[in-house]
C-alpha cells in the first residue's frame, strides 16, 4: 500500500524516534509498505518519521544510482533501531534532496565514512561500514529518525533564500506527482 509522505513542517518530522522490538504489529507490512511508497515516489530511502511513524526505521534501495555508480548494485536494505557509531574522513558536497521537501535540492557536507550497526528485516544484529553515496544516503535517512532534515545544513544565506519555498511545502502550495500530506494544508 503507498502511504502518504509527510511533508515539511509536520513535527512528526522532529520527534524523537523510539526503538523498536520483535514484538512490534506487522512490520514486515509496514516495511513493505515502505518500499511501494518510496518507489512510487522514485527516492532511493524513506524513513519511518516521513510516513508518519516516531520509530528508528529506514530503508534505502540506490538501484536508480547503481548505472553511474557500480558498487551501488543491490544496495537495498533495511535499518532497524540503527546507531551511526563513527563517521570519518574530510567532508564533502553532494547535492541532496528528500521526499519531505519536494523541488528544493541543495549541496551539504558530510563525511564519506561511517560505521553503522543496526538489526536487518530478520533482526540479525548487524555492524558495517560504507563510504561515499552508500554512506550519504543513509547519513541523511539517520538524520531522519533524529528530527534532522538536510535543509538544517544549510548556511543563513541559503535558509533565508529557500525560506518562502519551505513554507509553501507545508501549506501544500507545490505541485508533486506522489501522496503527500501537508500540515498546513487548509481544505477548501
Ligand atoms: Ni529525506
Amino acid at each position: 500500500m503507498i502511504l502518504p509522505i509527510v511533508a515539511y513542517g509536520d513535527p512528526v518530522l522532529r520527534k524523537e524516534t523510539e526503538e523498536i522490538d520483535k514484538d512490534y504489529p506487522d512490520l514486515d507490512i509496514l516495511i513493505n509498505d515502505m518500499f511501494e511508497t518510496m518507489y512510487n515516489a522514485q527516492g532511493v530511502g524513506l524513513a519511518a518519521p516521513q510516513i508518519g511513524k516516531s520509530i528508528r526505521l529506514f530503508i534505502v534501495d540506490a538501484e536508480p544510482f547503481a548505472e553511474d555508480e557500480p558498487e551501488l548494485e543491490g544496495f537495498k536494505k533495511v535499518f532497524i533501531n540503527p546507531i551511526i557509531v563513527e563517521e570519518e574522513g574530510k567532508e564533502w558536497k553532494f547535492n541532496e534532496g528528500c521526499l519531505s521537501i519536494p523541488g528544493i535540492r541543495e549541496d551539504v557536507s558530510r563525511k564519506p565514512d561511517i560505521t553503522i550497526e543496526y538489526y536487518d528485516e530478520n533482526w540479525n544484529l548487524k555492524e558495517e561500514k560504507y563510504s561515499g553515496l552508500a554512506a550519504r544516503i543513509i547519513q541523511h535517512e539517520y538524520d531522519h529518525i533524529e528530527g534532522i532534515l538536510f535543509t538544517d545544513k544549510l548556511s543563513p544565506l541559503k535558509k533565508q533564500l529557500i525560506k518562502s519555498k519551505l513554507n509553501n511545502i507545508a501549506k501544500g502550495n507545490i505541485k508533486v506527482n506522489y501522496r503527500m500530506r501537508f500540515p498546513l494544508l487548509k481544505s477548501k
